[in-house]
């Protein structure tokens, strides 16, 4: 079953650890998106952030996609892999003046504003160059995504987003101000969300505050419910595609807009986690005390993930149709915490197995780092090689 997924054949040749996109899945990922949110107001700003490998990119901006951008050079990156400015919305809590100037001589689509200061800040650089900024609010709903805490966005002590007490001032401010033009609120509420009821209380939320706009005689365009849907780590040969259908009538049940309003989307795990794998090969195999160690070329500096959240990633040893043995899969890093897994049954490996480390397509080859002057990793595609 693995071996007809991966062309192990052609992985023999190339140098490892690299990254291995399948784009038919991501295609397919892409296709399940389109389908179940055309011909609706949904707009789909693609997170950037999640992998911005620029042939990545191109196969989603060529579905028409957005993007959604947290630096200047992401900004840059998007456009040059096809995506239109009109369709680009910027958020981060730390955006530069050098980074709105950049923006607003894109004419991107929107400023999601993060904090008073950088409103005014957008303000007094769009009069500077006679332009009009779109912004929307990002406001912090606090909700409990009940994801991990480091990716959890949306509660009162996170540092995103304006919260409720600065929303008058906010509104005041854009009142009195000739340069900014309110179009929407934006929310974003953590990543890795399985559980949707996260969602169907976000709705509620974001429904409560288009009301608390409504009542002041403000108007929203659009309302952003950022991104977040978690997708099966457990599971990549089962069920690799996110739940799209199920995340996407749930905002269709519970946001109720009117014809001229839209719900804007920000996925980025969802849409490129699954077709992403981490491909290693096997050092060593070492006997420890109490443990079996399976030492792999790839380490924490290809892939963060599993030292920096917990998280889990399947691991298959494609080289070796053997029974399963148990070992703590390491990788050759000067860190305790570069370990892929422990405890995990994998077929019994030697050294030169193939090793996939799946579902590593989202925030994988994007976080890589040159610790222990590593190079950084390479990426190979299904239809490339
Ligand atoms: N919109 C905003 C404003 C965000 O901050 C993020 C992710 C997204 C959209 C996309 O969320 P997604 O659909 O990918 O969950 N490095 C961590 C994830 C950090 C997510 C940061 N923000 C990880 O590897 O799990």
């Amino acid at each position: 079953m693995i071996k007809g997924q991966f062309p192990i054949e052609k992985f023999r040749f190339l140098e490892t650890p690299f990254y291995y996109y399948d784009i038919d899945l991501l295609r397919q990922t892409l296709d399940i998106i389109k389908k179940e949110t055309q011909g609706k107001n949904y707009h789909i700003h693609y997170a950037v952030k999640a992998n911005a490998n620029p042939r990545i990119l191109r196969e989603i901006s060529s579905y028409g996609f957005g993007a959604d951008c947290v630096s200047g050079n992401e900004i840059l990156r998007a456009v040059e892999c096809g995506f239109s400015p009109s369709n680009i919305v910027f958020a981060g809590v730390g955006k530069t003046d050098k980074e709105i100037n950049l923006a607003l001589d894109s004419d991107i689509f929107c400023f999601n504003v993060e904090s008073l200061p950088e409103m005014e800040t957008i303000e007094g650089l769009a009069s500077k160059k006679g332009k009009r900024a779109r912004i929307a609010l990002r406001i912090n709903p606090n909700i409990d995504a009940h994801t991990h805490e480091y990716i959890t966005t949306g509660l009162n002590e996170n540092k995103f987003g304006l919260n409720e007490q600065d929303l008058p001032k906010a509104l005041n401010f854009i009142t009195g101000a000739s340069h900014i033009e309110l179009i929407g609120i934006h929310f974003h509420i953590g990543s890795q969300i399985t559980d949707l009821c996260a969602f169907e209380n976000l709705c509620v939320r974001a429904m409560g505050w288009k009301h608390w706009f409504e009542n002041r005689g403000v108007r929203l365009q659009l309302i952003n419910v950022g991104g977040g849907l978690g997708i099966n780590y457990k599971h990549p040969n089962h069920c690799p595609i996110a739940n799209f259908e199920s995340y996407f009538r749930l905002f269709d049940k519970h946001m109720k807009l009117n014809d001229d309003q839209s719900i804007h989307f920000e996925p980025g795990r969802s849409v490129v986690a699954p077709c992403g794998s981490l491909i290693a090969q096997t050092v060593y195999v070492k006997e420890g005390l109490s443990k079996k160690f399976l030492i792999i070329d790839a380490g924490m500096t290809d892939l963060i993930r599993p030292a920096l959240y917990q998280a889990f990633h399947h691991i298959e040893n494609m080289s070796s149709e053997e029974e399963p043995t148990c070992y703590d899969v390491v990788g050759p890093i000067c860190e305790s915490s570069d370990t892929f897994g422990k405890n995990r049954e994998i077929n019994k490996a030697k050294r030169g197995d193939l090793i996939a480390i799946r579902s590593a397509g989202a925030y994988g080859e994007v976080m890589a780092s040159q610790y222990n002057c590593r190079k950084l990793p390479k990426s190979y595609f299904s239809d490339q090689i």
